[in-house]
């Protein structure tokens, strides 16, 4: 008879079919010590990347789909798409001490992702062209950020990509971007979503087609 270990990972979750490292990995604590810590709220993966991925699990993206996922923290979702969905992916973030623990996470993950410090203001409808497809998980909880969503919003529908996909655990600000963008455009649903695993979630997709 084979007795086979299991072996319990103390320093790291396993969720969707990803790894992410818990502070007390040894190369996370090195990136810490080094100096990167994150100053808009980008120390952690944010439940509302869960919504998403569930979502997707039913609504497939095409095969390499050139996606940006803005606010992208430690890009999970980006990476998720990456290998579920072949989807070429790219982070931006304004704060550029989140990117080494990206490139650390598309490293344990095996996942290729590019990623640099960029804000929603400085993204250019030139830069926006470059995607199909625009994610975003919690990166509307300023009421400074509603404008700078709907607009960088405007600019990707003008730039020809095909959707947006926010999801937020239904914030006030995030109501108010998802009201402008009911009122601009014609084709926008707000999906009320509710997960109870990985975690007990109740929360909104935006969705502008
Ligand atoms: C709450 S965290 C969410 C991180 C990630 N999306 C997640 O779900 O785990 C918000 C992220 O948005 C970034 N952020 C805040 N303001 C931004 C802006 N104006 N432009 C681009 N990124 C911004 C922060 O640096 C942070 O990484």
């Amino acid at each position: 008879m084979t007795h086979r270990k299991i072996k319990k990972q103390k320093n790291m979750h396993r969720l969707y079919g990803l790894k992410i490292l818990k502070s007390n990995h040894p190369q996370m604590r090195s990136l810490k010590r080094s100096g990167h810590v994150a100053e808009i709220h980008g120390h952690k993966v944010w439940n509302a990347s869960y919504l998403i991925m569930d979502y997707l699990k039913k609504h497939p993206l095409p095969k390499r789909t050139r996606l940006l996922e803005i606010g992208c923290g430690w890009g999970l979702l980006s990476q998720y798409c990456a290998k579920n969905f072949n989807c070429r992916v790219h982070g931006i973030d304004a704060d550029r001490n989140v990117l080494p623990y990206l490139q650390l996470h598309a490293e344990i993950n095996q996942v290729r992702m590019t990623a640099e410090k960029r804000s929603f203001k400085q993204s250019t409808k030139d830069f926006l062209s470059n995607f199909d497809l625009i994610v975003g998980s919690d990166i509307c909880f300023w009421d400074e950020m509603v404008s700078e969503l709907f607009n960088l919003v405007v600019r990707a529908k003008k730039s020809g990509v095909k959707q947006v996909i926010i999801a937020d655990p239904s914030r006030p600000p995030f109501h108010a971007l998802s009201e402008r963008c009911q009122e601009k455009f014609a084709r926008v649903e707000v999906i009320d979503k509710r997960i109870s695993r990985p975690v007990k979630l109740d929360g909104d997709i935006l969705i502008v087609r």
